[in-house]
């Protein structure tokens, strides 16, 4: 075996027990969500359990837009300061330039800091669809209403498209329909007596971040068979 080959070997293997002392992370795990663009952006943390907690831990979280030193940093509000929650409110809208958010955990031994760079717009993604409801309709027709996520502030402003999946009740699969930009949907020629799971999910018209979550089952309106 070539000696260079050897001592990556015998560097890597004295490397392995700091690589696992190292591998317990020390730092908050932050996410952010863009779920009521642009009015805020939230972000919440969890942080590894810690042997030795017997005092909270409390968080300073602050960001500012760019990734410049000197910029000014604001505070990301917190309701307290051992909330794992903050919210940054006036979304700077398209910046071209990232927000970076500084999330500090403050413990008796010492602090630990995660930086979190986002653009808010690549955070969007709406709460899902609200108010999910069936009507049957003469001819084997089915009508499905539901209302934009109330946490989305301006759904004239910055609509939102929708995906609808469905699947009766015995059935392994779902199919999807959409997008639409209606917050209705009829479906044709169902089947008579069978009961269908149908869903909606929200997402940006313009396709920034991700669809939502599904909403809840639609639930009748009117009761089935009558
Ligand atoms: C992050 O925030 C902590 C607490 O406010 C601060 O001490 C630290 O300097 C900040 N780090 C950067 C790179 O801004």
């Amino acid at each position: 075996m070539a000696p260079g080959l050897l001592l990556v070997l015998a560097l890597w293997v004295g490397c392995l027990p700091c690589r696992g002392r190292e591998a317990a992370p020390t730092q908050p795990r932050v996410r952010c969500r863009a779920s009521r663009y642009p009015v805020a952006v939230d972000c919440f943390w969890t942080l590894p359990p810690a042997p030795r907690s017997a005092t909270p831990t409390s968080f300073i979280a602050t960001y500012r837009l760019g990734v410049a030193a000197h910029g000014e940093s604001l505070p990301c509000l917190q309701q307290t300061p051992e909330a794992t929650s903050c919210t940054i409110p006036d979304v700077h809208m398209f910046s071209m330039v990232p927000y970076v958010l500084n999330v500090t955990a403050v413990r008796p031994w010492g602090s630990s800091s995660s930086f979190v760079p986002f653009v808010p717009e690549q955070l969007i993604k709406p709460d899902p669809p609200e108010g999910v409801r069936l009507s049957v309709l003469p001819r084997q027709r089915l009508w499905v209403q539901w209302e934009p996520p109330r946490s989305w502030p301006f759904p004239e402003l910055f609509s939102l498209k929708y995906w609808i999946r469905y699947k009766h009740h015995g059935s392994p699969r779902f199919r999807q329909v959409g997008p639409i930009e209606a917050t209705s949907f009829t479906f044709r020629a169902v089947r008579p007596q069978a009961r269908y799971c149908i869903q909606v999910a929200a997402q940006d018209l313009t396709d920034y971040g991700e669809s939502s979550d599904w909403s809840l089952p639609a639930a009748p309106s009117t009761p089935l068979g009558k």
